[in-house]
């Protein structure tokens, strides 16, 4: 499906997303919701992927979110998303948040990570191929990498899944 396709090198799709969090933002807590930060992961992961691929990519899994440090009303955070590995139609996109407290100078802090797939489609909806990723520092390497133990991981643990529900239907 991509196998003509030229290779892309990771930084074509980075994409950084800025925004400061409101009041309607907030939980029962009084801190950010944590769906809201899920949009926003969604959001800029989603723009990554459609510069990778040239165009229309659909959310196929989250892999991994991991919330690291509450998010405050007032907190300016930064979504970073890049394309770190892509296969025949997939990619898995990686986002880092990042806060800078509105009330306190410091360097910006991570607050979460996420791992995602999406899937290049075309006009009807169907996958539709995407180019290679061109790892281009020694972190997008490691990202690469990763991406792919992840991907073994997730199909190991479908396969895993599918043999157990068989063998309980057939007893
Ligand atoms: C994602 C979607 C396009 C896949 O379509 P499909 O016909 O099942 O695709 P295929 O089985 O041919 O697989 C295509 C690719 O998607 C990957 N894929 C499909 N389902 C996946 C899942 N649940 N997790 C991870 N990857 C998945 C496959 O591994 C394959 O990757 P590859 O081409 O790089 O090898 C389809 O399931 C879909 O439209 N889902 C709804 C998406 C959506 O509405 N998202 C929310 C709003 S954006």
């Amino acid at each position: 499906m991509n196998e003509q396709l030229p290779g892309r090198p990771t930084s074509h799709s980075r994409v950084t997303l800025s925004r400061i969090m409101t009041a309607v933002d907030v939980n029962l807590y009084g801190t950010v919701h944590g769906g809201v930060l899920m949009k926003f992961v969604d959001d800029v992961a989603g723009a990554a992927a459609a510069r990778h691929s040239g165009g229309t990519a659909v959310t196929a899994a989250i892999d991994e979110i991991v919330f690291l440090e509450p998010v405050r009303v007032g907190d300016l955070v930064h979504a970073y998303a890049q394309v770190n590995w892509a296969g025949t139609s997939s990619m898995e996109v990686g986002v880092k948040l990042a806060a800078e407290r509105w009330d306190v100078a410091t360097e910006p802090l991570t607050v979460a990570t996420a791992y995602l797939v999406f899937v290049a489609v075309d006009v009807a909806g169907h996958p539709r191929g995407v180019p290679p990723v061109q790892p281009e520092s020694g972190d997008d390497q490691r990202r690469f990498r990763e991406a792919l133990i992840r991907r073994e991981h997730r199909l190991a643990r479908r396969t895993a899944i599918q043999k157990a529900r068989t063998e309980l239907t057939e007893r």
